[in-house]
């Protein structure tokens, strides 16, 4: 086999991540919790993953859902206690799974005992560890923030005359790392969730944690480039390297970061084994193809184009060609359902456009990671009223619009397609009330679609269901190797209706050929050298020996060859 292909578990295994307060609710407060999810352990063994990502399920007043964290060492009550985590954990580990959890320390919550203290007085032992500005030294140099009414990440507060810094919302404070006792807590919390048996950790906004404690004025290099500038902290690495040597190396782990700002040329800085930094992260460049340049939110006005797309992912399949290693997704709980975002979810198109996606995941080098109810292609909601909205990134912004007389119809239906809310509707277990995902009020809508077809019950039934190609699809790569770690070749890359490539290992090679359009796609053959090309999987009819010189698909269809 070609390429980076040192045999790892990380490399090797299919993440799940669980969104748990839309995942499964045990008692019938409308909110998922931690029961609900052990509940399903079972189901997600069937499922064929091997390590599941819990998004934060720590103490917080949830101004951002979990990512406001006010004790790190406590499980939030709304989604039970401390012996239901090690009750989860022990289900996990029993059934031959492994746990991630979230870990978001670029900012706490303002409710943690450490900003309420550092608040208090100038003087106070926990002052510094957050970024503070004296008023006296007038206002601060513009940094912008994400859920900030007013995009300003300098929030003045009056009992010391000083501002605080909140790359997010006002709730969440940025973590001072250059404070060496900063850096001592948040290592000591880390350990405490190793020595309790979890097995990694996804690393929320990770290359932000450095910053120019001098503050000067945004460099002209970045010109406006907020993002790309909270990425690139003078001391990032250094914090990285240590974390590493501290913790992370001590214990048999996988890490994950998210990388918003991270570029191509920057990736090996962060995962290459000898810089003994992080396994993979994800990257934000297939985040950005459908949004504004710039604007992470807003969707852009012409379509993407399957080109591009093909572009990014080729280019950052072959930055890890030697080294490093990469992830492959396309939802998680920020962004839209991937079916309705990179396939089609009309009723006609929306079974092809789900299983092509999972096929294409599956069948790619990188660790895959989905998200609950991709396995059963759940789709956008779409909301129309600004009512059924609960995320404050949303509510924010019509905030903002409206104070600033925008369009807000316009407002919301961009929302409709980009609105993190899209992917937080309750998972879908069966056509009952409520989808089955509670017995009380859910805390936001369920999409009611969960009545046709898209729920979990009724798939497991129907031996066409996504759900069902989704397990056969896992078993598959995990039957072959070249699917995990054997080279990646791009076929064909200007073509707009079809995206086709090759994973060559020693023995084998596979074509991957899928259809990302409405119509019949022909695929012309003649130039893919092989004897004969025998039929793996597909989502349609397909023959079972390739043909020699063309093949035609049908509206998103996906086939893989084993060629000999
Ligand atoms: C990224 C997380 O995925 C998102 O949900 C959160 O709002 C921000 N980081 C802030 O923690």
């Amino acid at each position: 086999m070609e390429g980076n292909t040192a045999r790892i578990w990380w490399k090797e295994s299919v993440v799940y991540q669980i969104y748990p307060r839309s995942f499964n609710d045990s008692n019938g407060d409308g909110i998922g919790d931690i029961r609900g999810i052990t509940d399903k352990l079972d189901y997600l063994k069937s499922l064929g993953v091997d390590v599941l990502w819990l998004n934060p399920v720590y103490e917080s007043p949830n101004d951002d859902n979990g990512y406001d964290i006010s004790d790190y060492r406590a499980i939030m009550s709304e989604f039970g206690s401390m012996d239901d985590f090690d009750a989860l954990l022990e289900g996990i580990h029993q059934r031959d799974m492994r746990l991630i959890m979230d870990l978001v320390v670029n900012h706490s919550s303002d409710e943690h005992r450490w900003f309420k203290a550092s608040r208090k007085s100038r003087t106070n032992p926990f002052r510094d560890y957050y970024h503070w500005w004296p008023a006296e030294k007038g206002v601060p140099p513009k940094r912008w923030s994400y859920f900030d009414q007013e995009d300003n990440a300098w929030q003045y507060d009056e009992t010391t005359n000083a501002y605080y810094l909140h790359y997010f919302s006002v709730k969440q404070p940025d973590l001072k790392w250059e404070n060496p006792k900063v850096r001592q807590e948040i290592y000591e919390m880390m350990r405490f969730w190793f020595d309790k048996g979890i097995d990694g950790f996804r690393m929320d906004v990770i290359p932000f944690i450095s910053k120019d404690t001098s503050y000067p004025e945004l460099p002209a290099s970045y010109d406006g480039d907020f993002i790309a500038y909270y990425a690139n902290g003078p001391r990032l690495h250094e914090f990285l390297q240590e974390m590493n040597a501290q913790v992370l190396s001590q214990y048999d782990v996988m890490t994950v970061g998210e990388a918003p700002g991270v570029t191509l040329d920057q990736a090996l800085d962060f995962v290459a084994e000898d810089r003994k930094e992080l396994n993979m992260f994800f990257h934000f460049d297939l985040l950005a193809l459908d949004r504004e340049p710039g604007e992470v939110f807003k969707m852009r006005k012409d379509p993407w184009k399957l080109t591009e797309f093909k572009a990014i992912h080729s280019k950052w399949d072959q930055v890890f060609e030697e080294k490093g290693w990469g992830s492959i997704f396309l939802c998680n709980h920020d962004f839209p359902r991937s079916v309705s975002r990179w396939g089609n979810d009309t009723p006609a198109y929306w079974r092809n456009s789900a299983t092509m996606l999972h096929t294409f995941c599956l069948s790619m080098r990188g660790t895959p990671f989905f998200y609950q109810g991709e396995e059963i292609g759940m789709t956008n909601i779409r909301f129309d009223s600004i009512e059924d909205y609960r995320d404050i990134n949303t509510l924010n912004a019509y905030h903002k619009a409206a104070h600033n007389c925008d369009d807000l119809q316009a407002f919301l239906e961009n929302e409709k397609d980009a609105s993190r809310d899209n992917s937080r509707t309750p998972m879908q277990w069966n056509s009952g009330e409520n989808a089955g995902f509670t017995q009380g009020d859910p805390w936001i809508k369920v999409n009611p679609n969960y009545r046709t077809g898209i729920n979990v019950a009724d798939q497991e039934k129907d031996p066409d269901s996504v759900l069902n190609y989704f397990k056969k699809m896992i078993r598959i790569r995990k039957e072959h190797p070249e699917l995990i770690y054997g080279a990646y070749q791009l076929l064909d890359e200007d073509n707009q209706k079809v995206y086709a490539y090759t994973r060559k290992g020693k023995e084998k090679t596979f074509l991957v050929l899928l259809s990302f359009t409405e119509e019949a796609a022909e695929f012309s053959l003649k130039d893919i050298p092989k004897v004969k090309g025998q039929l793996v999987i597909s989502n349609d009819h397909a023959p079972s020996q390739l043909p020699e010189d063309r093949i035609v698909l049908s509206p998103y269809q996906a086939a893989i060859y084993a060629l000999s």
